[in-house]
């Protein structure tokens, strides 16, 4: 007697079909499970024969073949609980075989016969649709999160005996259905607003060119200065996300099993801010089977690093990759996996190793200390941060304003306008802010004339500016002339950019 389920595997954020083989054959009664790595065969076997006893099933007393096929790849994870006990069941107590066929079964089992949830589920679900599968059994916790995808049914189970009551059409469970329009809406649940920040107007709009551009952007200043708390408010002047990018954030948090709890969708943009002990591989990624990084996680929102020098210098290098590729490639024995990591970096930093460069009271640091501090941060990651900006001490009459300062609405419509225009611009090229703009796109997009040259080159003699600033300046002053609405780079816009490059000369130059 031989059955077979249909289940799904991950592989990176997509799943694959995996076919559940079960044979039944007389001779020394024993179970042999083949396809998964060592460690979880013992595992599963455990709790399948548990579940299915507890069940109220027979668990047959004869030889039990399960295969996992495709064979060659080693699949992960524990989601293959429920299709082996429904696939044992179903050798003794067959269900119709067309429903089988059209039916993908995905879940883990406990011993006593529940459901329990799974990681991945989203990206399963999308595999089962692309193979022409017409239902998901998942576990209950799962459910709203398969029901994303419409065209499918997917049906919830809390226990094995529902799956099984279900497929034999005894007691049908109707599918889940959720309101993605009313999920998708609901991304205002964000309370931070750039309103409760007083003052700083300087940093503030240097992240609102950032935000436009989508510039990585780099904050100095001393402790309590607002630093982390401007970063954090960075995703509410960012555009909403489309359906399209929540999923795609979605997939990553779910095949990481970081899905916040009761929520099926994810619809506003990441902010990560890993601690300065992180190591790279849950920076960018890794395990045995690599599973997403930091970076990953930040896909469409920000990554925030808190305390730049205080990062290992390694961990700074491996940043490069994603920064420039906006992807990451993950290479192990077991295989190689591509992640999406499209992320603005937003860094901050103290001026010096006490933080108060500049309050000739608090600081004493030797100039050789603060060069050895700054140094600790790579030139070339430094390249790779368009805008410097310095938040200074805030002041008391700063605070004690009853007014709120700009709201992040307000601010984002400005971003947005400008982010228009330059998917307007950009439509033939291969991208889409002017962060990205190539060496030769600069050439062509960031025109200057005569005076606004002179204005760039007096710059560079006067303030020693160095080479790497050169595009940094003009992309940046690009961003500004698209947030004013004008297509002419102008002189204000130029000598607003060389602003935030002050840094660059003030202590690495
Ligand atoms: N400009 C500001 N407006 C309103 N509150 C502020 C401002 N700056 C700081 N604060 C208050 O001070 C707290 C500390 O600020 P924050 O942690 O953002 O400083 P920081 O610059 O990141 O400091 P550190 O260098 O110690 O990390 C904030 O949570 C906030 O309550
Ligand atoms: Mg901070
Ligand atoms: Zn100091």
């Amino acid at each position: 007697m031989i059955s077979k389920i249909k289940s799904c595997a991950l592989y990176g954020i997509n799943g694959y079909l995996v076919d559940v083989e079960v044979d039944l054959s007389e001779g020394l009664p024993g179970f042999d499970l083949v396809g998964l790595p060592d460690s979880s065969i013992r595992e599963s076997k455990e709790r399948v024969r548990a579940a299915i006893k507890n069940s109220e099933f027979l668990f047959p007393i004869k030889r039990i073949t399960v295969n996992l096929a495709p064979a060659d790849t080693k699949k992960e994870g524990s989601a293959f609980d429920l299709p082996i006990a429904i696939g044992i069941i179903s050798c003794n107590d067959p269900i119709d075989k067309e429903i089988l066929d059209s039916t993908m079964i995905i879940g883990e089992l406990s011993l006593d016969g529940k459901v329990r949830p799974v990681n991945g589920i989203l990206p399963m679900v999308y595999s089962a649709l692309k193979k022409g599968i017409k239902q998901c059994i998942v576990p209950f916790e799962n459910a709203e999160e398969g029901a994303i995808v419409e065209d499918i049914e997917v049906i919830g189970v809390h226990t094995l005996k529902e799956a099984i009551n279900h497929l034999k059409k005894e007691e049908i469970i109707p599918r889940t259905i959720i309101d993605i329009n009313s999920l998708m809406k609901n991304n205002t649940n964000n309370t931070l607003d750039f309103a409760d920040v007083k003052g700083q107007e300087h940093v503030k709009r240097a992240l609102e060119i950032s935000a436009a551009g989508s510039h990585n952007v780099l904050m100095i200043g001393p402790p309590g200065s607002g630093k982390t708390m401007m970063a954090r408010r960075l995703p509410t002047i960012l555009p909403d996300l489309s359906f399209e990018e929540s999923i795609e954030i979605t997939k990553i948090y779910s095949v990481t099993g970081l899905l916040p709890n009761k929520k099926s969708l994810i619809t506003s943009r990441p902010f990560r801010a890993p601690h300065h002990t992180v190591s790279n591989s849950a920076l960018i990624g890794g395990g045995r089977i690599p599973k997403p990084g930091e970076v990953s996680l930040s896909h469409y929102g920000v990554l925030f690093l808190d305390e730049l020098p205080e990062f290992n210098k390694n961990v700074l290098e491996v940043l490069r990759q994603p920064l420039e590729d906006r992807e990451v490639t993950i290479s192990r024995v077991n295989a190689t996996l591509t992640y999406p990591a499209s992320f603005m970096l937003v860094c901050s930093m103290n001026p010096c190793p006490c933080g108060y460069l500049g309050d000739d009271e608090k600081c004493h640091c030797q100039p050789e200390q603060v060069k050895k501090y700054l140094s600790k941060i790579s030139g070339p990651l430094l390249d790779r941060l368009d805008i410097h900006v310095e938040a200074s001490p805030v002041k008391y009459d700063d605070l004690d304003v009853k007014e709120k300062s700009e709201s992040s609405a307000s601010i984002k419509k400005r971003v947005l306008q400008a982010q228009k225009i330059q998917q307007e611009r950009y439509k033939n090229e291969s991208i889409y802010f002017n962060a990205q703009l190539s060496a030769s796109q600069i050439d062509k997009y960031c025109v200057l004339g005569k005076e606004e040259r002179d204005l760039l080159k007096n710059a560079f003699e006067k303030l020693n500016l160095s080479a790497r600033a050169y595009h940094r300046i003009l992309k940046v002053s690009r961003t500004i002339a698209d947030l004013e609405g004008e297509e002419k780079i102008g002189l204000q816009h130029l000598s607003e950019a060389i602003q935030y490059r002050s840094l660059d000369r003030k202590y690495w130059a």
